[in-house]
């Protein structure tokens, strides 16, 4: 049977940073309270839509790859704060790559969502159905935050990543999968209102209820991670000392350190960058991914242990066996067009169409941010 090795990665990150000393201008929370609980201590703030952060990053990860978008047969665009749901995003993501030969899917699974869709084109490349994929994991979380919920609104953050995917007959690409989800808690986590467009017609900015039991939440994550990568890595035969990085779902510091240490890894050898980007849902993995290989920390031939957690309550992971290169052979000139704004400003202006309850004041509301368009073709 073929395999699907990652050929190409890119990341899309958002230049506008949000620290928790701007958080502390609006809402009674702290740097020290945020950085003991979570571990973060600051994210980006997008100023362009999300599908326009799914392009950067895909243009990047096909230049990456060294091929080019007509070579794609199939778009994954793993997330769950899409900016409209008909048409579907990965469809906007193919019009602005001209990858016309590419079948486009959306796949919302939270904050596994990448998880999911690399296990998905895996499947599909070995089985034959296709033989190039790019995978996008992406979130625009800042629209649509209630702003004044400081036990959500501190967690999280916009940002994007994308790898390809590419048959192979070499022993590489993702090894083993486990995907799960423990829907008797789904209302643990639930965001009312999520996925309108922020910037056409009938935008409902911040329009959003986000009810989280957090400490659920967290005894959950590390159990249903932990358990993931238990049962992945009883699937391949390999044990903790063998694993090589994890690149963990990033939502809290706290509960990387606790999977590690059911898993059996050292902090040393797990990939951490919540301190810098948050909680950016499914997008978390893919960074990291991206950004431990930037750092050299991923080498040729490495086991890596992707485990992820999110609303669902979904679960999983993944042992991936990195193939030979570890460099781009290419890069993309595509990029975010200049900041207007400072984060806390965009952050501000979401906040001036809230209510103290953190719904908007009216349905029917003009963008607050400028259209801008990102096309790979231009
Ligand atoms: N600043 C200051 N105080 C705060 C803040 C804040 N931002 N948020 C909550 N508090 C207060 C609470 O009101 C509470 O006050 P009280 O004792 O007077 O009632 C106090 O801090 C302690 O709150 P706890 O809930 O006990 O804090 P905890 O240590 O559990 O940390 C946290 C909260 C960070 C949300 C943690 O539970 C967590 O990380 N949960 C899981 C993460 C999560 O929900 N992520 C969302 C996405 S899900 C995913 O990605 C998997």
């Amino acid at each position: 049977m073929p395999n699907a090795a990652i050929t190409g990665w890119g990341e899309a990150l958002p230049p506008a940073v949000l620290t928790n000393a701007d958080l502390s201008t609006f809402l009674e929370t702290s740097d020290e309270w945020i950085t003991t609980r979570t571990g973060m201590k600051e994210r980006r703030v997008s100023h362009v839509s999300a599908i326009e952060m799914a392009t950067i990053a895909s243009s990047r990860a096909l230049a990456c790859a060294g091929i080019e978008a007509t070579d794609l047969d199939l778009i994954i665009y793993g997330g769950c704060s899409n900016d409209e749901v008909v048409p579907n995003s990965a469809s906007g993501v193919q019009v602005a790559l001209g990858a016309v030969h590419a079948g486009a899917m959306d796949l919302n699974t939270a904050c596994t969502s990448f998880l999911y869709g690399l296990s998905t084109a895996t499947a599909l490349i070995q089985n034959g159905t296709i033989r190039t994929a790019v995978v996008i994991g992406v979130e625009l979380i800042t629209r649509y935050m209630d702003w004044s919920n400081r036990n959500v609104a501190v967690l999280f953050g916009d940002g994007a990543a994308a790898v390809v995917m590419q048959r192979s007959e070499r022993e590489e690409g993702v090894i083993a999968s486990v995907l799960g989800c423990d829907a008797e808690a789904r209302q643990v986590l639930r965001v009312r209102g999520m996925g309108c467009s922020y910037a056409g017609i009938g935008v409902t900015l911040g329009d959003t209820v986000w009810d989280f039991d957090g400490q659920s939440i967290f005894k959950r994550a590390v159990k249903g991670m932990s358990d993931a990568c238990e049962r992945v890595m009883r699937h391949a035969q390999v044990s903790g000392d063998q694993v090589d990085l994890v690149i963990p779902h990033q939502a809290n510091l706290r509960i990387i350190e606790a999977v590690a240490k059911y898993a059996g890894v050292p902090m040393d050898r797990v990939m951490v960058t919540v301190q810098k980007y948050g909680n950016m849902s499914a997008a978390t993995v893919p960074v990291s991914l991206v950004e431990a290989l930037k750092d050299g920390r991923v080498k040729p031939g490495s086991l890596l242990l992707m485990p992820g957690f999110g609303g669902g309550l979904t679960f999983g992971a993944l042992l991936v066996r990195w193939g030979d290169r570890v460099t781009p052979l290419g890069t993309s000139s595509l990029d975010f067009p200049p900041l207007t704004q400072s984060a806390l400003e965009m952050v501000n202006a979401v906040r001036s169409r809230q209510d103290p309850g953190g719904r908007s004041s009216a349905g029917l509301q003009a963008p607050v941010f400028a259209e801008t368009r990102v096309h790979a073709r231009t």
